[in-house]
């Protein structure tokens, strides 16, 4: 280096250590600098993932479902969002009888939805954006159309018999057990063939994998292997803490009664075999795993996620998005709405649980959910635009890795469908024809189904306001939400002011600010029951956080560790407030989303 060199390195450094850099040399920091000499950095810490269900993204063909080249024609708009990663439900062989989560060839495309090379290219298309791309892993069960289970189906001789669990007739019927889409609620089978009955947790072409037996456990590592070896970033991991089973199957043990799930999710030998997944698959790469946590507590998270266990790295808890729900009922929407306070105390106690060791997700919305906006905000359009960019404040502010679902960043709503034929959902349709056999009240559960039936949550993506909302040339698998016209990409792209513009605008945010991704988590407030406030701090930054959740005006004076300061500098606010503020009392708009710090 030479002498001039030297020097002007010497000053640039000096000026920089010694804070005489101007205050906007300073915010053009990048956010890479920023993070530097943070422990325990990760990149699946860091990340914005992006959920896309491929049935509804973007057709390529015309045959009304969306494809792997219908993704592939809109990576461009993906990268736009600024997302670090995109989980993709199931792409794998499947007749679709709970649309690919029922699995028959875990090492080929569902036709529907392309070809292998379409995958590759796919992939390829991502890497080269700088985009890692994450699949579901559906291992619980498969589909019965899975060579396995035709093959195990056949006698009780077959080398595959073990790959599932039967029970022999002649022992009687087995204990009970609990099916999630059973017409009948049973999760056993009666299968004539072998005059046995087979488990289904999940729907009767959805057997379970019989993991006690280590030739499954080989067959799903050595797929997982597949993927890996083919550059695939990492898996979703679709109720993975039911794999084990006591094969005894005995009565549900007393301490479960009325708790069928938590039993499901603790099994015998779970966290053997995560392990052993973890040994003979996941530690070989530089990939992300995420537990679909259901059943998974704050006491029992830990198990899954520390790094010392050698098992996962992530897990997505259901506290929150369970929260609203009559008890004893099927989904079914308490009238009165969710308690703020009660969902401030959920994601405050997910932050505490992995305050020291392990590392939390946040959600409010996914292909198993209605929209985040029509459950969590407020769809009407008086406050649309507001409460979508509010909860995306939430998410994106908040000490976890942040899942998004795709068409929340337009702020798609609740299609609301009036009659059982409008949907496809095994869940929705199953659960109807149990209630009708049972005599119970089927506009009841209609109505109820408006809200937190997951076809809401499932309906074709809004690209424009041309027919079908630009996502098919044919007949979409599922109705088109009608408000496409106007709640679709083309017109949010250009509108600054659009929910569209605001996530990009916040990814880019928590992207360049560690404090947002790393800071520690303090609620305020607690028993504020319209503002959600909480500080975030790293270092000596701490900013504060303040979120309106309700359709009214809100009032909100800051108390330690912002009292009394004197002026407050917004950094983002979904209206658009910028810059030095007087301090005191905060005025809020309905909805209003703020961060700030406080300037001494
Ligand atoms: C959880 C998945 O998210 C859901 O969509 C599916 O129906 C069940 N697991 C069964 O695989």
């Amino acid at each position: 280096m030479s002498i001039r060199l030297l020097a002007a390195f010497c000053l640039a450094t000096l000026l920089a250590s010694c804070k005489l850099m101007p205050k906007e040399k300073e915010e053009e920091k990048t956010g890479e600098d920023k993070f530097a000499g943070i422990p325990n950095r990760k990149w699946w810490k860091e990340a914005v993932v992006y959920q896309i269900y491929p049935r509804s993204f973007k057709d390529s063909d015309g045959d009304g479902v969306g494809d792997l080249k219908g993704i592939l024609s809109k990576l461009d708009y993906i990268k736009s969002l600024g997302v670090d990663v995109v989980w993709l439900n199931p792409i794998f062989a499947s007749p679709n009888n709970d649309n690919g989560y029922d699995i028959s060839d875990y090492e080929g495309i569902m036709k529907e939805f392309g070809s292998m090379s379409d995958f590759d290219a796919l992939l390829k298309g991502m890497h080269a954006r700088g985009i890692k791309l994450v699949l579901d892993l559906v291992a619980n069960h498969s589909s019965d159309e899975h060579n396995w289970f035709k093959q195990s189906r056949m006698s009780r001789e077959n080398p595959y018999r073990n790959y599932y669990h039967w029970w022999p007739a002649e022992r009687g019927k087995p204990a009970p057990r609990f099916s999630f889409f059973d017409v009948e609620g049973s999760a056993w089978k009666y299968d004539a063939a072998t005059n046995a009955y087979y488990l289904h947790y999940f729907g009767r072409k959805q057997p379970d994998l019989n993991w006690e037996n280590p030739a499954v456990r080989n067959e799903i590592f050595s797929m997982m292997n597949f993927w890996f070896k083919k550059g695939v970033d990492g898996f979703r991991m679709d109720v993975i803490p039911f794999i084990s089973k006591d094969t005894s199957f005995p009565l549900l043990p007393a301490q479960y009664h009325g708790n069928f799930v938590s039993y499901y999710a603790n099994g015998p030998h779970l966290h053997e075999y995560l392990r052993d997944m973890n040994k003979e698959a996941l530690s070989k790469y530089d990939v992300m795993s995420v537990a679909e946590g259901i059943g998974v507590t704050p006491a029992t998270a830990h198990d899954f996620v520390d790094a010392d266990r050698n098992e996962l790295q992530l897990l997505y808890h259901f506290d929150g998005v369970g929260l609203g729900y009559l008890p004893g009922q099927f989904k079914q929407m308490d009238p009165k709405g969710y308690s703020l306070v009660a969902f401030k105390d959920i994601y405050s106690r997910w932050d505490s649980t992995f305050e020291q060791k392990g590392w939390g997700t946040i959600y409010l919305g996914n292909h198993d959910q209605p929209r985040m906006l029509t459950r969590w905000g407020n769809d009407s359009p008086a406050y649309r635009v507001a409460s979508s960019t509010m909860l995306t404040t939430f998410l994106l502010s908040m000490r976890a890795t942040p899942y998004y679902y795709f068409g929340d960043e337009l702020g798609m709503s609740n299609i609301r469908f009036d009659t059982i034929s409008d949907y496809r959902d095994i869940e929705t349709l199953n659960m109807y024809q149990k209630i009708k056999k049972e005599g119970g009240d089927l506009a009841y559960f209609l109505n109820g189904q408006k809200i937190s039936a997951r076809d809401n949550g499932r309906t074709p993506f809004q690209w424009d306001s041309s027919q079908n909302a630009g996502f098919t040339s044919g007949q979409p698998w599922l109705r088109v939400n009608p408000n496409y016209t106007t709640v679709n990409v083309a017109a949010e792209e250009n509108d600054p002011h659009s929910i569209l513009n605001y996530f990009r605008k916040m990814v880019q945010f928590r992207r360049k600010n560690p404090v947002l991704v790393y800071g520690t988590y303090q609620l305020l407030d607690r028993d504020n029951r319209a503002i959600y406030a909480y500080s975030r701090t790293l270092g000596n930054e701490q900013w504060g956080v303040v979120l309106n959740f309700t359709s009214a005006v809100q009032y909100y004076t800051p108390g330690s560790p912002f009292k009394g300061s004197d002026k407050r500098f917004v950094l983002m606010d979904n209206y658009g407030i910028e810059g030095d503020q007087p301090g005191g009392s905060i005025t809020l708009k309905p909805y209003e989303a703020m961060i700030f710090k406080v300037v001494k």
